[in-house]
């Protein structure tokens, strides 16, 4: 199998004397499909060779002097890029070549092996709902948990559960006092939720309410026995609600260490910054000021009351993870309004004199709003939308939608789940994560649109030509000479992007780069489908074909898994 992009950057290195990883990072697969299979941007080496990206293109093409034998049917200069086109059968057959060794496991890598990564995402917060903008992290950031494991690396998932913090002290307050007029066990979070709007009322309206909630919290701190049963009960009842939604998602998580975890490890923080003399008061408050590292804002480490913060337990938390898994990245995926918090504690993390290895990893990885097309998603009780109840109504129109398309479908209710759960994870990473998502029902499941169902569709698709086919052909019996033609050779440079596709994924932490290619992808096999017949009489030309569609559904299908969609066999 040969590499072409390497072995390019060694030819270019050997005539114009610079490394060869540096030309490998700037090679460049050209957009138009005219242009060739790599490119050399020369404006990149225009610095170092003190030449015009012009006269290096030229320079460099001259002395490459292209043999018979090579790989390369010609080079062109087309404006200071230079473009490398590959002899096409080569290219064909190796790409098939590498589908082939890498079989099921096509487009993973071992480029992670040894290499620890930490995913703090979902992170819902007890007794407080699960709400869009949690689906969102839990969604972004299984699939970055997929495509890191897939890559060889070494992925914890964490479910960073916001089940600490004073906001508890009001809540069991207001337990205490109106446990009977609320059907806790029947609907926990939403009942528990209008307990902590009342109490915060209340607390507006009387100083003294507010003074029990903070001596509650702090009981609470102190391990009080009541309050921590009413907590845990809080806890247990809170998981049960967010576990539906996680089944639907099939979410999975390696640590389910939440806030609490980290009470009696916020101690040592504290200490650290004392002796590190970065710890300063302000109105009764312990600061650390970052204005030095051009942050405004200072990050309160501990209230006035003397208790910890959010900010205080994800200081312990970042020591924690560093000593426990010794991570070569530590990501956090939230809203983009946590952006101020995170550059907070990863400043006051470097404070402590945590070792550069982990301060220099600290990647927050922030995302955009979701926008509801107004009256299109039905919710219960005014604003709060419940995940579950989205999930579900995703499902059910899907299953209308399947009813119509194919009345006399297997398993419609297996598959209606499959396509209804696929279309909101995929219209959530469709998208680069940072824009607002619009939330609107007729796009989302739209089977011709650029979606999730588009998707599952194209799936299906290859499935039922395969299934018509009696062989499958192997690799060994395949015609690399079938395969010239235009529309078959865009496919199969699809195919062969996967894996590069999926390491920049990692790179920008972005899975709408496999969202998007998997459109890619099926839009180009649409194309192919719709110009080739592939049940043909020349059995060579069909063995082919078939043999594309096949690994064209099986890079559908692994591509879909990844973002944690899965893939109905039929619909
Ligand atoms: N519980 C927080 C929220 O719902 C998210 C936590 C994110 N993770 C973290 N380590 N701070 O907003």
């Amino acid at each position: 199998m040969i590499n072409f992009k390497t072995e390019i950057s060694k030819k270019i290195s050997k005539v114009i004397d610079i490394d060869d990883k540096e030309i490998n990072s700037y090679l460049e697969i050209p957009k138009d499909e005219t242009m060739g299979e790599y490119a050399l941007p020369c404006f990149r080496l225009a610095k170092e060779l003190r030449k015009s990206p012009q006269n290096i293109a030229e320079e460099i093409k001259e002395k490459l002097e292209i043999d018979n034998d090579s790989f390369i049917e010609k080079i062109e200069n087309v404006g200071g890029y230079l473009n490398f086109y590959i002899k096409q059968d080569i290219l064909v057959k190796n790409i098939l070549e590498k589908v082939d060794t890498q079989k099921e496991k096509y487009g993973s890598s071992t480029i992670g092996n040894g290499k620890n990564i930490v995913i703090d995402y979902s992170s819902p917060n007890i007794a407080k709902p699960f709400h869009v903008g949690h689906l969102r992290t839990t969604v972004i950031g299984a699939a970055l948990y997929n495509i890191y494991k897939y890559l060889g690396y070494n992925v914890i998932g964490i479910n960073h559960l916001g089940d600490w913090g004073t906001q508890f002290g009001k809540i069991i307050e207001g337990y205490k006092r109106w446990k009977d007029e609320y059907d806790i066990e029947s609907d926990p979070i939403n009942e528990l939720t209008k307990i902590y709007v009342r109490i915060n009322a209340a607390c507006k309206e009387d100083e003294t309410i507010l003074e029990e909630c903070r001596n509650t919290f702090k009981k609470l701190e102190n391990g009080d026995e009541y309050c921590q049963q009413i907590w845990e009960k809080f806890r247990d009842l809170s998981l049960k609600e967010f576990q539906k939604v996680y089944d639907l998602l099939g979410s999975k998580f390696d640590s389910w260490n939440g806030e609490a975890f980290y009470k009696d490890k916020c101690k040592e923080v504290i200490d650290k910054l004392e002796e590190k003399g970065v710890l300063k008061e302000s109105d009764g408050a312990r600061i650390v000021d970052l204005q030095e590292k051009g942050i405004n804002t200072p990050c309160i480490i501990e209230k006035t009351n003397g208790s910890t913060t959010y900010a205080t337990r994800d200081i312990a938390a970042i020591l924690y993870r560093a000593r426990t898994y010794n991570f070569d990245k530590a990501i956090y995926v939230t809203s983009y309004e946590q952006t101020l918090h995170f550059k907070q504690i990863f400043e006051v993390a470097k404070l402590l004199g945590l070792d550069e290895k982990y301060t220099n990893n600290l990647i927050h990885v922030p995302f955009g709003m979701v926008h509801l097309k107004s009256g299109k998603i039905s919710t219960r009780d005014g604003n709060i939308i419940k995940l579950e109840d989205l999930l579900n109504e995703s499902i059910q129109r899907a299953k209308v939608i399947i009813e119509e398309k194919n009345p006399n479908l297997e398993n419609k209710e297996d598959v209606a789940k499959k396509v209804g759960v696929g279309a909101v994870i995929f219209n959530d990473l469709s998208n680069s994560r940072i824009k607002d998502e619009i939330f609107d029902w007729d796009i989302i499941l739209n089977f011709q649109g650029e979606t999730g169902p588009y998707v599952q569709y194209t799936y299906v698709r290859t499935n039922s030509i395969l299934s018509s086919i009696d062989k499958i052909p192997t690799y060994n019996e395949i015609k690399v000479e079938k395969l010239l033609d235009k529309h078959s050779i865009k496919v199969l440079k699809t195919i062969n992007q996967f894996n590069d596709v999926l390491i920049n994924a990692t790179e920008k932490n972005e899975p709408s780069f496999v969202a998007r290619y998997l459109i890619e992808l099926a839009q180009n096999f649409s194309s192919f489908y719709n110009e080739n017949k592939i049940i043909v009489e020349d059995n060579d030309t069909k063995n082919a074909r078939v043999y594309l569609t096949k690994i064209v559904g099986q890079v559908l299908k692994q591509g879909a898994e990844l973002l944690g969609i899965e893939m109905p066999e039929r619909m």
